[in-house]
């Protein structure tokens, strides 16, 4: 046998990123991601067009991914895709097509949530974290504190009640007329800046929950004030806004990251979603690393934000627990964890 079983070809289309990877033995062989450009001009992600760009490039990018992981699909031993939470529509591509896959090769399919894929984004490459741990999912879709005790075994403890910390970067982003994804334009721009220049009053919500909404309120009657005296008040302080707006955003989520480790005792967290590439956020981790002896583990940008090697790696664990499903499976676009 050439290679290592089980080889699992892995689906994601839960949003605007077309994705397929191949695992051997928990072990990544390939990882091609098609991210849809066309959301760009609508400053958003417009769902019927995902759906569209889904079917059109799905079959390439799989193609692509059996290419490179240089195996035949008499080689596979399951399907894998993302079952949910993400855009119905979205989403139905990547199930029709897992399901159909499978049923042609009479293989196991194994439906995937999306959100454990992210945090076991952090069991792609060495090191891995220990368990049990703290797992922050932080993108443009979710923003969830999640008690992981093993691979299989995790409990959402905190989650936004309203936006999502990536959406909140983006919205805030758009007011400034930065272009979407307006996450790493801030970013940038947030480096020449000052982050205590501006302040802007943080949402306080109960527990380890967050709410994002009333930040971008905030936000923009700030800007409609002071451009209402300065029409030039954005552009002049572009820099200062940015960071004061990133350090605001990034200080929400370590908050309850913060309290989530109290409440645990649980130092070790993984981090997962788009917004984790975020330099700033980085940045406090690594002091809070150095300072309080937290083990904080970040995968590499391309694992980040949507990839289908997390829902193979996911689905490499499921399948060695005999987690399969049958070919009724349906999406799920809000699937509880
Ligand atoms: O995980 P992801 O690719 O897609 C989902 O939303 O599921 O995350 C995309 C989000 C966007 O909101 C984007 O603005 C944000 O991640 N993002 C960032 C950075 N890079 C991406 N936010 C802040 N700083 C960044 N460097
Ligand atoms: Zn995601």
């Amino acid at each position: 046998m050439k290679y290592n079983h089980p080889v699992i070809l892995a689906i994601e289309t839960s949003c605007d990123e077309t994705a397929a990877a191949i695992v051997c033995q928990g072990k990544v062989a390939s990882n091609v991601v098609s991210t849809q450009a066309i959301h760009a001009q609508y400053g958003g992600v417009v769902p019927e067009l995902a759906s569209r760009a889904h079917d059109q490039l799905l079959i390439p990018v799989v193609r692509k991914a059996i290419q490179e992981a240089n195996i035949t699909l008499s080689e596979l031993d399951a399907i894998a895709f993302t079952q949910g939470p993400g855009l119905l529509g979205a989403l139905l591509v990547g199930a029709s097509f897992a399901k159909s896959t499978a049923f042609a090769l009479d293989i196991p399919l194994i439906a995937v949530h999306h959100m454990r894929a992210h945090i076991l984004a952090n069991f792609i490459e060495a090191p891995y974290p220990t368990f049990p741990l703290l797992g922050l999912t932080a993108s443009g879709g979710h923003t969830q504190l999640v008690l992981v005790k093993d691979h299989l075994n995790m409990e959402v403890i905190g989650q936004t009640q309203d936006d999502a910390v990536g959406e909140a970067f983006d919205k805030i982003g758009k007011l400034m007329g930065l272009p979407y994804p307006a996450g790493p334009h801030i970013d940038q721009h947030a480096q020449q800046g000052d982050p205590v220049r501006f302040s802007f009053p943080s949402t306080h919500v109960s527990q380890l929950n967050f709410s994002f909404s009333g930040i971008k309120t905030a936000f923009l009657y700030f800007l409609q004030k002071h451009q209402a005296k300065d029409s030039q008040f954005v552009a002049k302080y572009r820099a200062d806004l940015c960071a004061s707006i990133q350090h605001t955003l990034i200080s929400m989520l370590l908050d309850k990251l913060k309290q989530a480790v109290t409440q645990t005792g649980i130092k070790t967290m993984a981090i997962a979603g788009g917004v984790a590439a975020n330099s700033g956020l980085r940045k406090q981790l690594r002091q809070f690393s150095e300072q309080e002896g937290w083990q904080v583990f970040i995968p590499k940008l391309a694992y980040c934000t949507d990839n289908a090697a997390m829902v193979a790696v996911t689905a490499h664990y499921q399948y060695m627990a005999g987690d399969f499903c049958d070919l009724q499976v349906n999406a799920k676009p809000r699937m509880p964890f």
